[in-house]
């Protein structure tokens, strides 16, 4: 079984992206899945046109997956743009894409109310997607919830080449855990870089206690009861806290006299006993940038096996002469 996932370099690691998506990376990487996963800097284009930002958060991001527990000896660990087949194997999708299905695209919509410039780049992102997954032959997609359409999207366009060209295309599975599908942020909506709404990983503990206390609460007083179910101190607790310990600050917040404070205080202290192992490694790989990015150059050497396979099976299903 072969699984595959990107993350865009756009911005710091945040809890978002672990209980989305990076834990099952590492959980599939456990099962002794083929595991792929890699950073989306072509994607990331499409929105940051600074060459140092780009740079400093794919070097964070690196890091972090490393520091979060990827392991390059069982897994194909790589930057996108270090398989240029990828660019040609979107092109050839392009191809059998109808443009309306990238108009209506969710994320695409979206992006351009909040003023991102529709570029070409923009409007073409699923299929680049697209062609990041099926390139190597990928069983299985961890996501989180927001990138259900993308899949869906990978999904039709493998089975259309199919259709048009003969069986050359694994179609992919989507893997959505329900649980974590929407990490909220401290203002309760997903927890986004782009929302500025986000608790960081690589932060210091000082740091973390300080974005806690920003959640956003009502103004119940303290010695009243309140309703856990609705509270966002509460639903990222619920991601971190034992169920025995979340059993009980649930029967706390019932009975009263139990304040936000106390919670987030608690939850600080959560993120930073649960993160303190891989922030401790954060800080000595990021002495050695040179180790990651031979970490990263061998992860795209394996890569680009296994895309010029595919590509050349891409190929020749199309008519390209070689
Ligand atoms: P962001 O929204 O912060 O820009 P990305 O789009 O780079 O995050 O997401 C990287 C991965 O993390 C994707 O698989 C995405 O689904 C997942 N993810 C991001 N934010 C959340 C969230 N709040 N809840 C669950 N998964 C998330
Ligand atoms: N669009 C994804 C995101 O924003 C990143 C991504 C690019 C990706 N290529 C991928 C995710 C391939 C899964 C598979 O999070």
């Amino acid at each position: 079984m072969r699984s595959l996932s990107g993350i865009q370099p756009s911005g710091r690691l945040h809890l978002g992206n672990y209980f989305g998506a990076v834990r099952q990376f590492l959980a599939l990487q456990e099962q002794g899945h083929e595991c792929f996963y890699f950073i989306a800097d072509y994607h990331a284009l499409t929105s940051i046109s600074d060459p140092k930002t780009l740079r400093e958060a794919t070097l964070h991001l690196a890091t972090g997956y490393l520091a979060l527990g990827i392991d390059p000896k069982r897994t194909v660990f790589f930057c996108q743009s270090d398989v240029p087949q990828v660019a040609e194997l979107c092109w050839v999708l392009n191809c059998i894409c109808p443009v309306s299905l990238m108009e209506k695209a969710t994320s695409y919509k979206d992006k351009v109310a909040k003023g991102i410039s529709a570029s070409m780049g923009l409007l073409d992102y699923p299929v680049l997607q697209a062609a990041d997954i099926v390139i190597y032959d990928s069983n299985v997609v961890p996501v989180g919830a927001d990138q259900r359409q993308h899949l869906e999207i990978t999904r039709d366009l493998a089975a259309k080449f199919n259709q048009v060209y003969g069986q050359t295309l694994v179609v992919p599975e989507a893997m959505i855990v329900p649980e974590v599908a929407v990490v909220p942020g401290i203002d309760g909506q997903k927890m986004s870089k782009s929302y500025n709404n986000a608790i960081e990983i690589f932060q210091s503990d000082k740091a973390t206690a300080k974005r806690c206390g920003q959640i956003v609460t009502d103004s119940t007083p303290l010695e009243a009861p309140k309703d856990p179910d609705r509270c966002n101190v509460f639903a990222l607790l619920k991601l971190l806290a034992s169920p025995e310990e979340l059993a009980d600050i649930a029967g706390k917040y019932r009975a009263g006299g139990y304040g936000y404070g106390q919670a987030k205080g608690r939850l600080a202290e959560l993120i930073n006993q649960r993160f303190a192992p891989a922030r401790q490694k954060y800080a000595e790989l990021e002495k050695h940038p040179d180790t990651v990015a031979d970490i990263l150059r061998e992860g795209g050497r394996k890569a680009r096996q296994v895309a010029g396979a595919t590509l050349q099976r891409v190929r020749s299903a199309v008519g390209i002469v070689t």
